[in-house]
């Protein structure tokens, strides 16, 4: 159901355009292709914005497809307005220019100078991503979170290499905030546990920090540490590593659609039932989180970590771990949304007018929740649509199942708005489609 819907955004986007391409898909095993090289944070090979924030390194095409992420700035960075947030489909990775990229409509809320993460029906909601990376600090957001059945806000730290640390607020329990942790995406089913919140999510803010250090992890609300993981209690036999968020990690808020009927049994389960888009807790047509401000502490790069400079963190080996990210001083800016890591291109790009019908996907759409993924297991999904998982299972991106950050299936939000540029690049070599993909829910 969600490849038709997915269709009919495409053939929209098609007329500007002209043939719309077979989105290539990454995962383990599947690496990118050379001419969509980068492994979008939905599963997704394109280019532009699929090589900046949520560029997987180890499935994109070669390790220097993404680019480069940007060191962590510490700061207290107010969410008083937009003048600090730019949508998806303009951000071509100047980080030293804006701190926060979005995909939705954030709107001002001036009375309490924050932003509202909105979510109006036919939309997947919103999403704020920083534009830098954290690898490790403390990282506090000022909040509150929306209330309703299947309506999910989060405020998470995620990686490339898909590990992530979250806060996630279901909208039926406005008394407790879920923490949880992943390493590379891979699924474990103990890791969520509710932390209590004195008096409730909803209606007065709240501070919640994550204290991210190499050897342990702490979640904090209004002060209080209420968890802490150590690394050194997540050794992983199998895999040979420790199952511990270890790379760089943007920043992200969000507020999605755990409750669509399209998603997963157990994904609207988990967050309550099935969305009321008549719900008394809407306003202006919309659900809406509010966020005031975040503030960010930087830590020092581990001891041991390999220093050639100190504006970005790169990836040098396919393990994705600790030991392989490189400091370096490699900054890289899109000229436009046609560049890559490797070739950025120029701002005003002459483009021959070949007959090629190629089509490549620029910004990668769909949902652009940010948070934990409350999908039932990829194995049981095929199989038995119905497997319920259990209270507190999660399961994480797997891209191998292609549900990579799936969080709603809803194409009308972030996705089908993005219009950036056409007229300048039509008629180029390469067609453009502002595909919404990254859309794949069984
Ligand atoms: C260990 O890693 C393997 C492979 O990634 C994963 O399937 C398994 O769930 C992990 N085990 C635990 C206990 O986390
Ligand atoms: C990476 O983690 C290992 C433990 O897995 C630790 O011994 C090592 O010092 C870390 N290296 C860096 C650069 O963080
Ligand atoms: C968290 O609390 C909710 C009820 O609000 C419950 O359904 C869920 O099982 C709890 N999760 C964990 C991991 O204890």
């Amino acid at each position: 159901m969600v490849r038709r819907a997915l269709s009919a955004a495409l053939a929209v986007a098609a007329f500007s355009a002209t043939v719309v391409a077979d989105g290539a898909k990454c995962g383990p095993g599947n690496l990118c292709p050379a001419d969509a090289p980068c492994c979008g944070q939905y599963g997704d090979c394109g280019v532009g914005a699929f090589c900046l924030g949520g560029c997987d390194p180890l499935f994109s095409h070669s390790l220097d497809s993404c680019v480069p992420n940007p060191v962590c700035k510490s700061g207290d960075y107010s969410l008083d307005s937009l003048d600090d947030v730019q949508s998806i489909d303009k951000y071509l990775g100047d980080s030293s220019k804006i701190n926060w990229q979005s995909q939705g409509k954030p709107v001002t809320y001036a009375p309490d100078k924050s932003l509202l993460l909105t979510m109006a029906e036919g939309t997947v909601g919103s999403l704020l991503a920083s534009t830098f990376y954290v690898w490790y600090g403390k990282i506090c957001a000022t909040m509150t979170t929306s209330q309703g059945k299947g309506v999910v806000t989060a405020f998470i730290m995620m990686s490339d290499a898909r590990d992530e640390i979250d806060f996630e607020w279901v909208g039926v329990d406005i008394q407790n905030a879920q923490s949880n942790y992943y390493s590379q995406g891979v699924t474990v089913y103990t890791n969520a546990k509710n932390l209590t919140v004195d008096g409730n999510t909803v209606e007065k803010t709240h501070e919640y920090c994550i204290d991210w250090k190499p050897d342990s992890l702490t979640w904090a609300v209004d002060g209080s540490d209420m968890r802490t993981v150590k690394r050194s209690d997540t050794w992983n036999k199998t895999s040979n590593r420790f199952d511990y968020p270890q790379t760089p990690s943007r920043i992200m808020l969000s507020l999605w659609p755990a409750g669509l009927p399209s998603n997963a049994k157990g994904t609207i389960d988990w967050a309550g039932g099935v969305i009321d888009w008549n719900s008394p807790y809407m306003q202006n047509g919309y659900y809406f989180a509010q966020v005031k401000t975040v503030t960010v502490d930087c830590y020092d790069p581990p001891s041991g970590a390999k220093i050639n400079g100190k504006k970005s963190y790169k990836y040098t080996d396919m393990a994705g771990t600790n030991n392989t990210i490189e400091l370096s001083d490699d900054i890289v800016i899109l000229g436009s949304l046609m560049g890559t890591g490797t070739e950025p291109g120029e701002a005003e790009t002459k483009t021959d007018s070949s007959t090629s019908t190629k089509t490549v996907a620029m910004v990668p759409g769909g949902n652009p929740g940010g948070g934990g993924k409350q999908e039932t297991p990829v194995a049981t999904q095929g199989a038995d649509s119905n497997a319920t998982p259990t209270a507190g299972d999660v399961t994480q991106i797997n891209p191998t199942g292609g549900q990579a950050f799936v969080q709603g299936t809803g194409n009308q939000g972030s996705g089908t708005s993005l219009q950036p540029g056409l007229g300048k690049i039509s008629g180029s070599g390469l067609a453009i489609v502002l595909a919404v993909l990254g859309l794949v829910v069984l």
